[in-house]
């Protein structure tokens, strides 16, 4: 499958944004890196160069390569200079609603015609974002993976309004991205979020009531049941706040109360135990 997408805009340069960037960068596609500040805009291209400089050192990209790709990102500030030329528009903004359709709405308003827009929520539903958008058969949602330059998978969600064409484009640029596709349909969490959010909270509940501790609970599932990574540190890599988000809207719109977000998971996102990126959650993190 081949694809016209020459140009890709990344919205929002953080945890995942500046990943799907570098991944963009490293496909061969021109590629705008967009945040509110150029400090964060900058934080994102810093990532970008050291994770490429790891690359190099552990011989799984080239010198050459890593520089090409660093070259193909274009950092910036303006949303209209981000999405102006660009064939595809990745938004991996915060998870929240609002924020999300105004960002449509004004991208819609400054990106050509024919280009295709993306989200990359975890949850939120990708028909009700497309209503935002001035041509809602153009969205879809493409749902990366943390880190995407290490995970393959990219999960493709149709919305009600999905036009095959536009299914069809996400797909070539997957291919072109060297991601594993599985697609699904919209509704809250897709197949990814509802099935990892429902072990994840039940890890955090068994950590409440002292059932074992978070090395513990996360060694049963990674020696016992293949996961490679246990599901509290794997909260902290995600970002405890996310998780929150994204427990908070799976609850409001999915049956019954496994997705009431665990007391522990609210008072820790209140102390700003984030994970990874704050320095600690359930392991601490240089
Ligand atoms: N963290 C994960 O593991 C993970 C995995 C898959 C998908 N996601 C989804 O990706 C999205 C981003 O999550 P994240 O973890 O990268 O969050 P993050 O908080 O690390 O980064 C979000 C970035 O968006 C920027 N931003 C805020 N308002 C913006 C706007 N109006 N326009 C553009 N950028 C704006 C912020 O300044 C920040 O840099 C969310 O929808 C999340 O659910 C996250």
């Amino acid at each position: 499958m081949t694809t016209n997408v020459k140009r890709i805009a990344v919205l929002g340069a953080g945890t995942m944004g500046h990943g799907i960037a570098q991944v963009a960068a490293q496909s061969g596609f021109r590629t705008a890196l967009y945040d509110l500040e150029s400090s964060l805009v900058e934080g994102g291209v810093s990532r970008i160069r050291a994770n490429l400089a790891q690359g190099v050192e552990r011989g799984k990209v080239s010198a050459e390569e890593a520089e090409a790709a660093l070259g193909r990102v274009d950092p910036t500030t303006d949303l209209e200079a981000a999405v102006g030329d660009a064939g595809l528009v990745i938004e991996a903004a915060p998870e929240r609603m609002d924020l999300k359709t105004s960002l449509f709405r004004d991208v819609s308003a400054l990106a050509p015609e024919a280009a295709i827009l993306a989200t990359n929520t975890s949850s939120l539903s990708i028909s009700e974002i497309a209503r935002a958008a001035a041509r809602p058969e153009r969205v879809l949602g493409m749902h990366f993976f943390n880190p995407p330059y290490v995970l393959k998978l990219l999960e493709i969600v149709r919305a009600e309004q999905t036009s095959d064409e536009t299914l069809a484009a996400g797909r070539a640029v997957a291919e072109r991205m060297g991601r594993e596709v599985i697609t699904v349909t919209d509704s809250p969490g897709f197949a990814t979020s509802r099935l990892g959010l429902v072990i994840g909270l039940e890890a955090m509940r068994m950590v409440e009531q002292g059932v074992a501790s978070a090395e513990d609970i996360d060694r049963a599932m990674e020696l016992g049941y293949r996961h490679p990574v246990g599901p509290l540190k794997l909260t902290d890599l995600v970002g405890l706040d996310v998780r929150l988000d994204i427990a908070r809207y799976l609850d409001r719109h999915l049956e019954g109360a496994r997705f009431r977000p665990p007391e522990i998971l609210e008072r820790m996102v209140k102390e700003g135990k984030l994970g990874k990126k704050s320095g600690g959650g359930f392991y601490r993190w240089k």
